[in-house]
């Protein structure tokens, strides 16, 4: 099935509304910026990572590649996404003109790429989803890319309070693994942070922004009004994916004082 926001198949088109991952049922429906603190955290992480000419920027999960045009803007020596579904690399590779781009099927706890081949690694809403152990393996390896002093950014959900109950958080993970369609693991802020710490990096910047990446406004922010009137009618006119983007809407907003979209930044230690 081709995407209906462009000519390239939509990651995940082989399966039913109902059953596939809700970030690849809300590009199904057009809608391209597919993290919690929408384009307004991406645009603070790429200016807090500083991210120039002399650069070489390895990004991991780029989805749809909005946020690899952005840093493509920045014009840095070389560009190196990994992305684990076949579909999303084939979009993100049309975006690449030069030689030193490039965008690999792969998994961003194991990359392949040589040891300190990057001075920036960042990457967007792909940490949450995974399991705790998967979390420390792709922060590893994002340290193991990086040469001292180079900067590891991250676009994620977190929790909060600090002292939040484990039956909320059970709670929200459930919830949440149960309409997206993939586990959903969350932290809270001192969390992320530890394990950067565990993982060899000094954090150097914190920010969080309301989770909204289903409401109206931040839509509209995120997409343009032209596409999130197309989106709102994608979404009503398809009952199955309309029933899905409700109930996800609706777990969002059922936790919004308990979650938040996070932008952390973390040096690698000389
Ligand atoms: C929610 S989407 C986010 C996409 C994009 N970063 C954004 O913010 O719009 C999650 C993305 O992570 C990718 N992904 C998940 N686990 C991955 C892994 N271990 N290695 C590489 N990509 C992964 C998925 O294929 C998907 O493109």
């Amino acid at each position: 099935m081709t995407t209906l926001h462009d000519e390239h198949a939509t990651p995940g088109a082989e399966m039913k509304a109902e059953k596939m991952p809700g970030h690849w049922l809300l590009a199904r429906l057009g809608k391209r910026v597919l993290r919690p603190g929408g384009l307004e955290l991406t645009h603070q992480l790429l200016d807090a990572l500083n991210i120039g000419e002399t650069d070489d920027v390895v990004e991991f999960a780029p989805g749809l590649g909005i946020t690899a045009k952005m840093t493509l803007a920045r014009r840095p020596r070389s560009y190196t996404a990994i992305e684990r579904d076949e579909d999303a690399a084939c979009i993100v590779r049309s975006y690449l003109s030069d030689a030193s781009h490039r965008c690999v099927v792969g998994n961003a706890a194991a990359t392949g790429l040589p040891d300190g081949c990057a001075s920036v690694v960042y990457g967007e809403a792909m940490l949450t989803m995974q399991a705790p152990h998967e979390k420390e393996r792709i922060v590893r390896e994002a340290v193991r890319l990086l040469r001292p002093g180079g900067r590891y950014g991250i676009h994620e959900i977190s929790l909060m309070p600090e002292d939040i109950a484990q039956e909320t958080i059970d709670a929200i993970g459930q919830d949440l693994s149960q309409v997206i369609h993939h586990g959903v693991r969350p932290l809270t802020q001192s969390e992320w942070s530890r394990l950067f710490k565990m993982c060899g990096l000094t954090v150097r910047h914190a920010v969080t922004a309301p989770m909204h990446l289903l409401e109206p406004g931040r839509i509209v922010r995120d997409e343009g009004l032209v596409r999130a009137i197309r989106f709102a009618w994608n979404v009503l006119r398809m009952p199955d994916a309309r029933r899905r983007v409700f109930e996800m809407r609706r777990i969002f907003r059922k936790y919004e004082n308990h979650m938040s979209a996070i932008l952390l930044i973390g040096e690698k230690q000389p």
